[in-house]
């Protein structure tokens, strides 16, 4: 009964209802009491006019009290993932939009081939995704961050930046992302995993958030934006952007809707090279960094950030040399971030083994690894073995493997939910002198 007088919209009628409710339940209770005892004192007809009056004054304020606690659990039914509609493994997408977002930036909007619901999911989570991309000898699998949080949960939205050879490098452009702007059209189908990952916005909560992003990073904090505009308005919410100038700035239009519909949304746009027809598009000039965020920002936020290694590295150092601590900070890395050859030694001699032998059992293979060999999964692609992987970072779950025997050291903490027995291949290295691995 508690519930559905939970469900009941308007705080005022609920009010009303659970005051009615109680004051009968209270009525009922005392004149079976004096029905039951015959009862012939005055007093004991007060004593149950007076209960009732009281229980519903107490349920009227129950009633508003629950209006809070009633629209939690609205929340929770909103995001929670309906397991009926969670799939295993890969599940065939059909691309049924594709649109530019920016210069370097292509949405794809994907529709189940089946034809069947899709899984709800936590703004900030993401899809991995597998291209049969011609001249690659397996499948190229990718993680891309789900850029929307639509109403209807008719589709997935990723929104894709075309990454470019590295300038002075003499390299191939990125294969999944060149593939994906330049081969896959309006009709083309792409299997993909369900939404996953834990660099997620708690709807749930009332702290402040402040997200903060720069290039791409942008995709996340668009479904954490408009999931928190639409399901948790009263949350103060930062979006702090910085991009080089508007031709490379995704989701301009979308954002400031947010914006105008959300009254406790704050925006700031930081372009580096700004050109003089972006006048009115940007706040301030330079690239985001800590000063910026704690002159906007208030101090006892949660902060979430996602963009390029080198940018998460300067924010995170900002905001921990400016005092905030670190289980207040959130990140989601789009790359490996770059390690000193002192961290790397340090990492080596502290963690794991200085050589181990390893076997790589599906593949018949035994090698000697030394640290100069990287994670395991750098080794095995060094020895012509190519396992699955898609982040290289321990979010995904892609490189998941079984041990058969010995024990593993990572490098870094792993995000990704690991299966008893099992390792991420991307960020570890042997932790025992033999290491079994099921590759
Ligand atoms: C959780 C998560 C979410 C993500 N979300 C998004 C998102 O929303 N949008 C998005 O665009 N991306 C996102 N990414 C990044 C995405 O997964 C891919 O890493 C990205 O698209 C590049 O893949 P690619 O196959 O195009 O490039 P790759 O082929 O993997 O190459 C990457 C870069 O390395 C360069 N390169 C190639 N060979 C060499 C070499 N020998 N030496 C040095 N450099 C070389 C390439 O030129 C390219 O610039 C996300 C990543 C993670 C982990
Ligand atoms: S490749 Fe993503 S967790 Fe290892």
């Amino acid at each position: 009964m508690l519930e559905s007088l939970g469900r009941i919209n308007n705080s005022l009628v609920r009010s009303v209802a659970t005051a009615a409710t109680v004051c009968s339940v209270v009525t009922l209770s005392i004149a079976i009491v004096i029905g039951v005892t015959n009862a012939k004192d005055k007093s004991a007809y007060q004593f149950g006019v007076y209960s009732s009056l009281f229980g519903a004054a107490a349920g009227a304020v129950f009633g508003l009290i629950y209006t809070s606690k009633a629209s939690e659990n609205k929340f929770t039914l909103d995001i929670k993932a309906s397991d009926s509609n969670v799939w295993q493994d890969w599940r065939n997408f059909v691309v049924v939009r594709k649109v530019k977002e920016s210069e370097e930036i292509t949405s794809f909007y994907l529709q189940p081939e089946d034809k069947g619901e899709i899984t709800n999911f936590q703004p900030g989570q993401f899809l991995t995704i597998k291209l049969d991309i011609p001249g690659q000898n397996k499948p190229v699998i990718r993680t891309y961050s789900l850029s929307d949080y639509p109403e209807t949960g008719e589709y997935y939205r990723l929104s894709i930046k075309r990454e470019l050879a590295p300038n002075g490098l003499d390299v191939m452009p990125g294969i999944a992302s060149n593939f994906m702007h330049d081969r896959i059209h309006e009709g083309s189908v792409i299997p993909a995993k369900p939404p996953n990952g834990k660099f997620v916005l708690d709807l749930h909560k009332s702290t402040p958030a402040v997200l903060i992003s720069n290039g791409v990073g942008i995709t996340p904090m668009i479904s954490m934006v408009k999931a928190c505009t639409r399901l948790n308005p009263q949350r103060p919410v930062w979006f702090i952007h910085g991009a080089r100038d508007s031709q490379f700035h995704a989701f301009q239009d979308e954002v400031m809707e947010f914006a105008q519909q959300n009254p406790n949304l704050n925006v700031h746009i930081r372009y580096s090279r700004p050109r003089p027809e972006d006048t009115g598009k940007y706040h301030s000039v330079g690239y985001v960094d800590a000063a910026l965020i704690q002159e906007l920002c208030s101090q006892d936020a949660e902060y979430f950030l996602c963009g390029s290694p080198p940018f998460i590295q300067s924010i995170t150092e900002g905001l921990k040399a400016s005092g905030v601590p670190n289980h207040r900070v959130f990140f989601e890395s789009f790359g490996k971030p770059m390690k000193s050859e002192s961290e790397k030694q340090t990492q080596t001699a502290t963690q794991g083994e200085e050589f181990a032998e390893i076997v790589l059992a599906k593949s018949g293979k035994t090698l000697s690894w030394q640290p100069s060999d990287g994670t395991i999964l750098e080794f095995a692609e060094a020895n012509d073995i190519d396992p699955p992987y898609s982040c290289r970072v321990g979010v995904c779950g892609t490189c998941m493997c079984k041990i058969r025997e010995g024990e593993v050291a990572y490098q870094e903490e792993p995000s990704a939910t690991i299966d008893e027995g099992s390792v991420l291949i991307c960020i570890s290295q042997p932790g025992s002198s033999r290491l079994v691995l099921d590759i």
